[in-house]
């Protein structure tokens, strides 16, 4: 396997506020990573962080072996890391397509044809509606657009910031199905969640961050089974 991003000692403060303390973690190329944990563990900061929208006090992030800690947002984004951020972020008085041509800022809409097929045939609600507007749309819906957005930038690892939130669990598993054919198309995904049961069944590889420190990793399954686990976040 290759690590696609290796994350290393990585702390990001808010004033005098240590959110995310020294933490480690490697994201192998074509595989779903989950970052999980309870409210406030730093799971946002960390995202907000390798996307460059949050300064890091400390640590490195290699992306696909280079150096990319100090980049810029959009440097950032032009080497392929994409994020969905949390709340979804969509323009409600802009269309569904509008908002997916946002998407496609860097390159153009002509030039993102097939990613907008690919979307489309993802997520069939939004072809329905591609013309309609996106404040029009249900919660799960909006997701699927702030996935679909986020598809149009041709991402190489795509960041997910609580996907799950606020949706009736028949569309959480409509959302993670959609996860899991993006990633069988050879994307590389971290996917953040408070939902931890189903972020481990569906991630390959998990990590558990607890009060800014990273408290466990390993195997999707093995974390589920674990002790601590069952415990503190899958109710015994
Ligand atoms: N803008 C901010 N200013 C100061 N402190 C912040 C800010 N944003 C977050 N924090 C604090 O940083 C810590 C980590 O917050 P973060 O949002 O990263 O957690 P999270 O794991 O994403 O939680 P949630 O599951 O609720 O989204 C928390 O203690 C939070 O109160
Ligand atoms: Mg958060």
């Amino acid at each position: 396997m290759t690590a696609m991003l290796e994350v290393c000692g990585l702390t990001v403060n808010y004033g005098r506020i240590q959110a995310v303390r020294g933490i480690d973690f490697t994201l192998e190329t074509g595989q779903i990573s989950a970052l999980v944990g309870a409210n406030g563990a730093g799971k946002s900061t960390t995202l907000l962080a390798l996307s460059g929208l949050l300064p890091k006090a400390g640590g490195q992030v290699r992306f696909e072996g280079e150096d990319i800690t100090r980049l810029a947002p959009h440097q950032i984004v032009a080497r392929g890391i994409v994020q969905v951020p949390e709340g979804r972020a969509i323009l409600t008085t802009l269309t569904v397509l509008e908002n997916l041509e946002l998407g496609a800022y860097r390159h153009g809409l002509k030039a993102a044809d097939d990613e907008l097929d690919a979307v489309l045939h993802l997520f069939p609600p939004l072809k329905e509606r591609l013309h309609g507007l996106a404040g029009n749309l249900s919660g799960g819906e909006q997701q699927m657009l702030a996935i679909g957005r986020a598809l149009m930038a041709k991402p190489r690892l795509l960041l997910l910031d609580e996907p799950s939130m606020g949706l009736a669990p028949l569309v959480v598993q409509e959302i993670f199905r959609a996860l899991r054919a993006i990633n069988r198309g050879g994307l590389t995904l971290l996917l953040v969640e408070q939902n931890v049961c189903q972020a481990l069944k569906l991630a390959q590889h998990g990590y558990v961050l607890e009060n800014g420190l990273m408290a466990l990793s390993g195997p999707g399954r093995e974390l589920l089974g674990h002790p601590r686990m069952l415990e503190a976040y899958l109710g015994g």
